[in-house]
């Protein structure tokens, strides 16, 4: 979900439309937004995209200066008018935003009822405007304090669960409250005014500098200043950032769709993520954040990667290319297994988190389980701020720019070459060779140009993705480094287009899988060059056999027997270092120029959300 709010001079609903349409990719489900004006707080809300919202909007006269809106992706309650926020407390004194989980809200409801409160929706979040008002007139006394700040602060005391919140107060004009536990926020500092926001691209219009709120902190904003505090009470002396991107990193240009935009930008994104990372013998890697020396990751025995979606497949090709050059063992789990499987490790295990926004509450929960017993956890991450960029030991920043499409692509690939680039790191302190050094990190730099090479083939993509979108089923297929990249083609392939996709290690096809192969199943093959070339293309002969279609990602200058592939897309030759990347654009393409032409929201597939801030 998005929050975004704002103390200022300028009328307070445009900018807060403005910021909405920016968070959108973080849920879209429905979205409204609260407007004091004078001493009453008006509400526009409705069940769709911002774009419904902004014309119901346009016709409340909003003049206010002073306001809060929300994107919501649904957790309690179904898309409607009636569950999208703000909500108002029965008395219409408060107006909320709520981001997160109150996992106490059905407790908390029923003794509010018995106080005389009227719920008008089904969401937890009214139960804790309803305990804000109660709080506000049951302690009017506060010692000189705020008394609206005091009434938000002992309400959050109740509250077991999640959350990002703003809100706002009849009594008290040109004032926004909010505060965070596990759920991120945003000050932007800007010029006479403030902004707040779940993430930063709601706000770079507007400002660079801004203050990073952390768990258990309440933010006070008045027309004339802000103030921090804790959750116990304690000011907070707050730093103002710079971020260091701009809005037109946040906007589409010439392209049709982000995830367009993100995937042609994936050369200088991988340049971005690996610029300052080679050491000058140039043979081995240099990390300035991993807070280990080399003695301490000389002990390591054991790794361990955790993330969720794409970055969980990123984790399995780390895991590969780890244990083939560095030759250390490692494990690979979905955060939210891990952080519940209680798994047993030894003390020289380091973990590594991957998360894109640094805000998945799965990931953070595993990265905070594993800190609990005692290990260090570095995490890749292409947040600034984030709070897993935050809680972790240390890590290692993508540096790719926002990725605003839900379907991830250039934070992926980046995933992807770090990962390659640590297990060179490795590899370096143990057993490989300064010449492989060397071969090593020149085939990692070249991956900007090899991938350029393939997005060169983006028309041919195209015109295969026209004869493949009626399907309704495929497979995607591919042995090693490439499973995950299979995994991930078919993840891309069903997030955006709903076609049902499923990856494959290929050899693993002839247990299950092939019952699917017919006519009317294609299936996407990786087949490089290597040593198991000549497996990869029994599978596929297994798969023509059955009259099952095929697109086959082979190597520029390999060799398949005739008929094998009904499509060829080639791959320029590489290190095996840099193959998944270099692997995984065709996919993207296809995945793509498939949702394309079925004329799906490429964008805001249908019921996702960029990054998942609930468990
Ligand atoms: C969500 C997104 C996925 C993403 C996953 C992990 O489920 O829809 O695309 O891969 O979260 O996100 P992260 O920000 O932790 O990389």
């Amino acid at each position: 979900c998005g929050i975004v709010g704002y103390v200022g001079k300028q009328k307070a609903a445009s900018i807060l439309i403005e910021g909405l349409k920016r968070l959108e990719y973080r849920g879209y489900d429905s979205a409204g937004l609260a407007v004091l004006q004078g001493s009453r707080i008006d509400v526009a809300k409705k069940a769709g995209r911002v774009d419904v919202l902004a014309k119901a909007a346009g016709r409340h006269r909003f003049t206010g200066t002073t306001g809060i809106g929300h994107t919501r992706w649904a957790t309690h309650g179904g898309v409607t008018d009636a569950n999208a926020h703000p909500h108002l407390s029965s008395d219409g004194k408060f107006a909320l935003i709520h981001n997160g989980v109150i996992e106490n809200y059905a407790g908390m409801k029923r003794f509010l009822v018995g106080k005389g409160y009227a719920f008008a929706s089904e969401t937890d979040t009214e139960a804790l405007v309803n305990l804000i008002a109660y709080h506000y007139e049951k302690e009017p006394e506060t010692d000189g304090k705020s008394r609206f700040l005091e009434s938000v602060r002992r309400a959050l005391m109740h509250v077991e669960g999640t959350y990002g919140i703003a809100v706002l107060c009849t009594d008290c004009p040109g004032e926004i409250v909010a505060a965070r536990k596990a759920s991120p926020l945003v000050l932007g500092v800007g010029d006479q005014e403030y902004i707040l926001a779940s993430d930063v691209s709601a706000l770079v219009s507007r400002t660079q500098n801004v203050v990073y709120l952390k768990d258990g902190e309440l933010l006070h904003l008045t027309p004339a200043n802000f103030s921090i505090i804790t959750q116990d009470e304690e000011d907070v002396s707050p730093v103002v950032d710079r971020i260091t991107w701009d809005i037109a990193d946040a906007e589409l240009g010439d392209y049709r769709h982000f995830m367009e935009k993100e995937i042609f930008e994936q050369p200088a994104a991988l340049e971005n993520a690996m610029r300052g990372r080679f050491a000058e013998d140039g043979s081995t890697a240099l990390f300035g954040g991993l807070n280990l020396t080399p003695a301490e990751l000389r002990q390591v025995d054991r790794l361990v990667f955790l993330g969720c979606g794409t970055a969980w497949h990123a984790c399995l090709v780390a895991e590969h290319l780890i244990e083939r050059f560095a030759r250390v063992p490692v494990e690979v789990d979905y955060a939210s297994e891990f952080r519940y499987r209680n798994t047993p490790l030894d003390r020289d295990t380091l973990f590594f988190v991957m998360s894109q926004s640094g805000e998945t509450i799965d990931t953070l929960g595993a990265l905070r389980e594993a800190k609990r017993k005692g290990f260090k956890v570095l995490a890749i991450n292409n947040t600034v701020g984030s709070s897993i960029a935050r809680e972790s030991d240390g890590g290692i920043y993508q540096h790719v720019g926002p990725e605003i499409g839900v379907a991830s692509t250039k934070a992926f690939t980046s995933q992807l070459l770090l990962g390659a680039i640590i297990a060179l790191y490795i590899a370096r302190m143990r057993d490989m060779s300064f010449n492989d050094g060397v071969e090593y990190v020149k085939a990692v730099k070249s991956a900007p140009a090899l991938v350029r090479r393939v997005l060169e083939q983006a028309p041919r993509i195209r015109e295969i993705a026209k004869r493949y979108a009626h399907y309704k089923d495929m497979l995607f297929l591919g042995r090693l480094s490439l499973f995950p990249i299979a995994l991930e083609g078919a993840l891309k392939l069903k997030e955006i287009s709903y076609i049902h996709a499923e990856g494959y290690p290929a050899a693993e096809m002839k247990h299950g899988p092939i019952a699917l192969v017919s006519p009317e199943c294609p299936a996407v093959f990786f087949a490089p060059r290597g040593e198991i070339f000549n497996k990869l293309v029994s599978s596929i002969q297994e798969i023509k056999a059955r009259h099952g279609k095929t697109i086959v990602i082979t190597t520029e200058g390999c060799e398949l027997p005739p008929g094998v592939a009904d499509e060829i897309i080639y791959l320029p030759d590489c290190h095996e270092a840099v193959l998944p990347v270099v692997a995984t654009i065709p996919v993207q393409l296809l995945s793509y120029y498939i949702a394309v032409e079925r004329g799906c929201d490429v964008d805001k597939p249908r019921n996702l959300a960029k990054s998942v801030t609930v468990e």
